[in-house]
């Protein structure tokens, strides 16, 4: 047997048009949690993300700023790239639409699906939505006070004419159809319904993969027609085999099909319908799993600049931190239903579930008054009682419920579950009020062991979505790096060590 395969994960490529907001740093955060999860549980992964830099939008955005359009990219691309590494987002590729290796990944798809002829020259007379760069159909589009406008984003489309080549989307219809209901590729399930209803709509219709460079100015050649460029869609999804080495290297080796594409629900036909026919087209395997999240809303309106309530990620950072922000997204953020950011909101998280909880726990087990010697006791159990056991029994199955959650993809009831199994070892704590017992007494021994193994198995299932603080909580307890895998996740699995207690969430 060779080594374990390669686990993939993908964010989308963000547009360069404009700055990172919350939304965005979300979708790389839930993706870069779903890539340390999985790497605690021992798969080798490669987590992907980058920039989306191709396209009218991009070049408007360019021609506004009074940029060159490289170095407009440039600029922005840094912006997202030094966000995430701000953020702890553990990529191992960083992946711009506008390098090289991209282009070559671009043009050697084209030919695949070329060849097999699925490309014919036509010409598109019909709506385009610069800002979601899509085509649009007739049903797609309603009149609004600025004009026509695009019946899901809101954004105004154009009458466009144009020279183009058409991939014949419509053969795929049916097998598009076949693999989302067989695969159970998409999460959740509600999604996976719309995309079904779309393979089935009439006005799923061939599409164009090319526009009039005359008209886009900024993307890469198709080399059969030097008149066209690849729409940028089809260039922007081929980000995901680039990273893999397509063509050259074997993708096969380099993790694709990918195991995980999450993106934002506003891109699902673009990921669970384009996507698939494109490779299907080329020949090639199709991903594994698409998890399509619900958006941020900010003190429940939507976020758009011309409202002037777009939440601006390193702002929060600063005001939080990196691990709580991380935290309370992941927790509050939707995948079903949007998710609402308020800095009330944000503030109670903080004070309730990290600095009430589980800092408090930690800084009372620790404090000089109850444990002056700062010891994580052994256990035993020969002077356990009764609470001792609910607690124990409790952390026993925390391990495998946090599993069945991240698995489901029910992010929140993951870290409801640990937070709920602290809030109990809180309050088993008051009840033994070990203030009370002699501190050499075995009661107060096993009391401090019990707080300490569900301050542990807390801080070790935590890493994946806060990793600096949970690794300051096991530093604390005094949890060698070499203990902090899944298989140290079960109850009385350590003890004996010396604990450096502190204030892991100060006051904001
Ligand atoms: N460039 C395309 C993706 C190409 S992937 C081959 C794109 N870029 S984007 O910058 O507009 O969006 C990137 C991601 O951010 C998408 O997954 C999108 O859903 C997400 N979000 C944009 N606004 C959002 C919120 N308000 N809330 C949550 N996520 C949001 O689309």
């Amino acid at each position: 047997m060779g080594p374990p395969a390669i686990k993939y994960i993908t964010t989308p490529i963000f547009y360069v048009n404009s700055s990172p907001h919350i939304g965005h740093l979300y979708t790389a955060v839930l993706a870069d949690t779903l890539a340390r999860w999985y790497r605690f549980r021992g798969h080798p992964v490669k987590l992907a993300t980058g920039t989306d830099e191709h396209g009218l939008k991009i070049h408007q955005a360019a021609a506004k700023n009074k940029t060159e359009n490289q170095a407009f990219c440039d600029q922005v691309s840094g912006t997202f790239q030094t966000l995430f590494d701000r953020a702890n987002i553990s990529y191992t590729d960083f992946i711009r639409t506008t390098e090289p290796r991209h282009k070559a990944a671009v043009q050697a798809i084209w030919q695949r699906i070329e060849s097999q002829k699925y490309l014919y020259k036509d010409t598109y007379e019909g709506w385009y939505s610069v800002s979601d760069e899509a085509f649009l159909a007739d049903n797609d589009v309603v009149d609004s006070r600025q004009g026509k406008i695009a019946k899901e984003s809101g954004q105004l489309v154009e009458w466009t004419k144009e020279e183009t080549i058409k991939f014949k989307l419509g053969e795929f219809k049916g097998r598009v159809a076949d693999w989302v209901t067989t695969n159970n590729v998409i999460t959740p399930a509600s999604r996976a319904r719309e995309v079904l209803q779309m393979t089935q709509s009439a006005d799923l219709a061939d599409l164009s993969v090319s526009r009039p460079a005359s008209r886009v100015q900024w993307g890469i050649p198709v080399s059969s027609h030097p008149d066209q460029l690849v729409y940028v869609w089809l260039d922007a999804l081929t980000n995901y085999l680039t990273v893999c080495g397509y063509p050259d290297a074997d993708i096969a080796q380099n993790g694709w099909p990918a195991a995980i594409h999450v993106i934002g629900k506003d891109i699902v036909k673009f990921h669970a319908v384009y996507w698939p026919a494109f490779l299907m087209a080329a020949g090639l395997p199709l991903p594994q799993e698409i998890l399509a999240h619900a958006h941020w809303t900010v003190d429940r309106v939507k976020m758009s600049k011309s409202r002037g309530n777009v939440v601006e990620p390193n702002a929060i950072l600063d005001e939080f931190g990196v691990d709580p922000v991380r935290f309370f997204l992941i927790l509050n953020g939707g995948i079903e239903n949007d998710g609402d950011w308020s800095n009330d909101l944000m503030k109670k998280v903080y004070k309730k579930e990290l600095a009430g909880q589980i800092g408090n726990l930690f800084a009372r087990a620790s404090s000089a008054a109850i444990n002056p010697s700062s010891i994580y006791p052994v256990l035993d159990l020969a002077h356990a009682d009764v609470s001792d056991h609910v607690l124990r029994a409790r952390l026993t199955a925390l391990p495998s419920d946090f599993v069945t959650h991240m698995e489901a993809r029910h992010f929140n009831k993951a870290l409801t579950s640990v937070v709920h199994a602290v809030a109990d070892a809180n309050r088993y704590f008051a009840e033994n009020a070990p203030w009370t017992l002699d501190h050499d007494s075995p009661r107060l021994q096993s009391v401090l062991h019990h707080a300490f193994e569900t301050l542990r198995l807390a801080g070790l299932l935590l890493q994946c979505v806060t990793p600096t603080k949970s690794a300051e909580l096991l530093e604390g307890l005094g949890v060698p790096e070499s203990a902090r895998g899944w298989d140290a996740c079960a109850v009385g699995k350590h003890g004996a060590s010396a604990v450096r207690g502190g204030v892991l969430f100060p006051k904001l």
